[in-house]
């Protein structure tokens, strides 16, 4: 009687293709943008660091890799190591970059990114408002509204760099703390102009920075939202329903769920601990989801994209400890996998 009640299930939706606009990915899992901090240079540009990582990366069947946050102007790097994209100049280490992927048939997309107050140079740091991180933080300057339209221009040139340079999907960091997040928050953003007090004005900058975007870029656009601040005073996740509508409405394709990070404050983090952030605003807000924190198990990933809670499954740390999990978690969930051609003899023995 119990198979006219279940429907059967299938652990290999993680590892079938999703389409999202114009791009078809191989399977469904992300690599979440992490700074390697290797631009030893110092001036944003691809080195063999990066060539090596994510080209690794791409070997181990991950379907598509995010480029760690990528500084779109010198002052939004979070240090000098940072790679950037605030120049013409990075656009061919870039497309090395890109070229490398895409012969490793994964796909690639940029991470475009300021880091507001959250800066560590030692040149002066901006922000919406005049008030540090913590009681231990520098204080940074109110940003003018030209220095905003600035940084609105830093990003639409970035994706002008960014589709020269062959990228696929671009992610806007609007998480974490660092910039656009200041602007989001009510912790950070304390304006008396159009940029600040209600929610609307709040998401201005992140608004015109998405129309930016859309002028020099038609691929998949997804935004890194934080989508709990952790502080009553703060934004939660119903405040970013509301905020994924309007980027739904703007053209923006995926909203990645991430939390925490623009004030100090204290949360529990376990396994999948942001799963319920990418499930409530795909949900509600009608838009594709990715959930991302403490996912390490095949068997976690599957159980996400099958039981609809988030379209994509971005993997951070672990992708680190084991650059081929993709064919870790296909071999743990017993799902056959085409693994590089060199490499089946040990995969298929
Ligand atoms: C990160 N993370 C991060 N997030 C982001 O949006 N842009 C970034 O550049 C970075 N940089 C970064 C560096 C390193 C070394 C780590 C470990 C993390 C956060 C990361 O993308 C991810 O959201 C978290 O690590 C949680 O996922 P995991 O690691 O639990 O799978």
């Amino acid at each position: 009687m119990l198979s006219s009640v279940f429907k059967p299930y299938s652990l290999k939706k993680l590892f079938e293709p999703y389409t999202i606009r114009n791009l078809t990915l191989k399977n469904r899992i992300v690599m979440s943008p992490m700074c390697m901090y290797s631009c030893y240079n110092k001036d944003g540009r691809v080195t063999d660091w990066h060539l090596t990582h994510y080209t690794t990366r791409a070997v181990g069947q991950v379907g598509l890799i995010l480029t760690e946050a990528t500084a779109v102007s010198t002052e939004g790097r979070i240090k000098n190591e940072d790679l950037g994209i605030w120049d013409d100049a990075h656009i061919s280490g870039l497309s090395q970059l890109t070229d490398w992927v895409h012969a490793n048939d994964a796909k690639i997309g940029i991470q475009l990114a300021h880091a507001g107050r959250k800066s560590k140079l030692e040149e002066p740091i901006i922000a919406p408002s005049a008030i540090p991180f913590s009681e231990n933080s520098r204080v940074p300057g109110e940003m003018s509204l030209e220095k905003i339209e600035d940084t609105i221009n830093a990003f639409r040139q970035g994706a002008r760099r960014a589709r020269m340079a062959g990228f696929d999907v671009i992610e806007i960091h609007a998480a974490h703390g660092y910039l656009i997040h200041e602007f989001l928050s009510p912790l950070s953003n304390k304006r008396t102009d159009h940029f600040g007090g209600t929610k609307e004005n709040r998401y201005r900058f992140l608004k015109k920075i998405i129309e930016g975007i859309r002028e020099e870029w038609n691929g998949p656009l997804f935004v890194r939202v934080s989508a709990n601040d952790y502080d009553e005073n703060g934004n939660n996740c119903n405040d970013f329903v509301e905020y994924a509508k309007w980027m739904k409405d703007q053209g923006v394709d995926l909203i990645d769920c991430s939390s925490g990070e623009v004030v100090p404050s204290s949360y529990h983090v376990y396994p999948g601990y942001q799963i319920q952030y990418a499930e409530q605003i795909r949900k509600e807000a009608k838009i594709p989801t990715g959930a991302v924190g403490v996912i390490t198990e095949g068997v976690q990933a599957a159980e996400i994209v099958h039981g609809e809670r988030a379209d994509l499954v971005f993997i951070g740390r672990e992708l680190l400890r084991d650059p081929y999990w993709p064919l870790s978690a296909a071999k743990q969930l017993k799902v056959d996998i085409e693994g590089p051609r060199q490499y089946r003899r040990g995969w298929n023995p």
